[in-house]
């Protein structure tokens, strides 16, 4: 356990780049691995997330390499050349890694066994066990569909056609994954669009994928199983749920300019920044550009008193990691702010809703929590700022602790964390990069 503290800080300035996306970082290391010859990955996230995957990668035959540059070298197996790992593949923190695996493993003829901390053994995988089982695994888990967890992958792997019953892009990755060494069409239908960073790089790498909007808003997704995967080139961008951090300090630390560079701004995953432009948040962005397929941009924030406003379900999925910085946002804004549709925030790293909502209480932060809502009291526009003064249980959390630390930046008294130390997950470097544009911890 590392317990850190946030101060009251000075303006933030400056210019920053936040580290990789972890998503993308995931998914490049994992069709790297299925791929025919060798990928280059530059700007990979070198958070623990993603070095349980590069280390899942290797387990099951595919050689990862890193160069003294920070470039990562994958040599891939090819569609369905996966081994079988000859120990339990150690999941750590990420949802997103074993879920997105045991897609991949799905389809082939393997048996795997996951494990991770107690955080990832709390989270619910019947809601990939379900279409998986369908493709033709079978898996063995804990009590409630959890980790610990056996599966074997299918030996006929079967093309489905699957309807997500829940918003969620890594439920989508894990069926694509599973169809790419099944036969004929493997089809994922999604009532409301999710990041879509598995079908571009599925593309990216050769995969034959395509997407159809319906008039009701839901989209199609049609993979042609059994492609000819090629090593490719592959460009992270900044991950913007960890931009997110600086950018929200920014916009609550008076007198505050800062620019977070080269930020991935895929439209799915951009909410964050119409949700603070909402709140009246001077935002820029400055540059934008198409690296390896994604739009990219700097950032530029510059501190505003932001207000109060009603954020809606339908932006949920295009920034559901960043829901509780928004919170912390809000916190500091000017009259209430009303969010909606976070039913997903209970079921991440941790119960993101209800861990959110006790820290800010014990901060001196007035909220009303619902069953898929929360309003925040803000303190903005009053003649004090928020208390502070709370020590937040970080629950294994990398986003709460990040949060929470922002909400310190701008309080009348430090804001403690019993452990930083999950910060690693995703945002390696956080403490000396928030430090590099004025931020104070103790
Ligand atoms: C992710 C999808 C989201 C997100 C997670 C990363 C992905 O999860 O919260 O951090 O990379 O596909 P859900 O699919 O559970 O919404």
């Amino acid at each position: 356990m590392v317990s850190l503290s946030s101060l009251n800080s000075g303006p933030l300035t400056g210019s920053v780049r936040v580290p990789g996306d972890k998503s993308i970082s995931h998914r490049a290391l994992m069709l790297g691995a299925v791929a025919l010859g060798k990928t280059h990955i530059t700007g990979l996230l070198e958070g623990e997330d993603v070095l349980c995957t590069a280390d899942a990668m290797r387990a099951m035959g595919a050689q990862v390499e890193r160069f003294e540059n920070g470039g990562w070298e994958v040599s891939g197996v090819g569609v369905g050349g996966l081994l079988q790992p000859r120990e339990t593949l150690e999941m750590g923190n990420s949802g997103t890694a074993v879920r997105l695996l045991m897609g991949l493993i799905a389809g082939c003829n393997i048996k795997a066994s996951f494990k991770g901390d107690a955080s990832l053994s709390s989270r619910p995988m019947k809601r990939v066990i379900d279409p998986l089982s369908q493709v033709g695994a079978l898996f063995e888990a804990s009590e409630g569909g959890r980790l610990p967890l056996t599966m074997q992958g299918a030996e006929d792997p079967m093309p489905i056609t699957y309807e997500l019953p829940v918003a969620s892009a890594q439920v989508k990755s894990a069926v694509m994954l599973a169809g790419l060494n099944a036969p004929g069409e493997t089809v994922v239908i999604e009532p409301k669009p999710t990041r879509d960073h598995s079908e571009k790089m599925i593309a990216h790498f050769g995969g034959d994928v395509s997407v159809s909007e319906r008039p009701d808003g839901s989209r199609r997704i049609v993979l042609k199983g059994r492609p000819e995967l090629k090593g490719r080139d592959v460009i992270v961008p900044a991950d913007i749920s960890s931009a997110a951090f600086p950018l929200v300090a920014a916009s609550i630390v008076p007198d505050s300019d800062v620019v977070v560079t080269g930020v991935g701004l895929n439209p799915l995953r951009a909410g964050v920044v119409e949700s603070l432009k909402d709140m009246g948040a001077d935002i820029e962005i400055l540059d934008q550009r198409t690296e390896a397929g994604e739009i990219v941009g700097d950032v530029r924030v510059r501190y505003s008193g932001l207000k109060g406003c009603t954020i809606p379900a339908s932006r949920a999925p295009a920034q559901i990691d960043e829901y509780p910085v928004l919170f912390v946002a809000a916190a500091n804004a000017q009259g209430q702010t009303r969010f909606e549709g976070l039913e997903e925030l209970r079921v991440k790293e941790s119960d993101r809703l209800s861990v959110m909502a006790e820290g800010l209480k014990a901060s001196g932060v007035e909220v009303e929590e619902g069953d898929d809502w929360l309003v925040v009291h803000g303190t903005g526009g009053t003649a004090r700022s928020v208390p502070g003064g709370a020590t937040v249980t970080t629950h294994l959390d990398h986003r709460i602790a990040m949060s929470f630390l922002v909400l310190g930046l701008a309080a009348d008294n430090p804001v403690s964390l019993d452990d930083a130390s999950p910060i690693e997950t995703s945002f390696p470097g956080f403490q000396t990069l928030m430090e590099s544009l004025g931020a104070k911890f103790s």
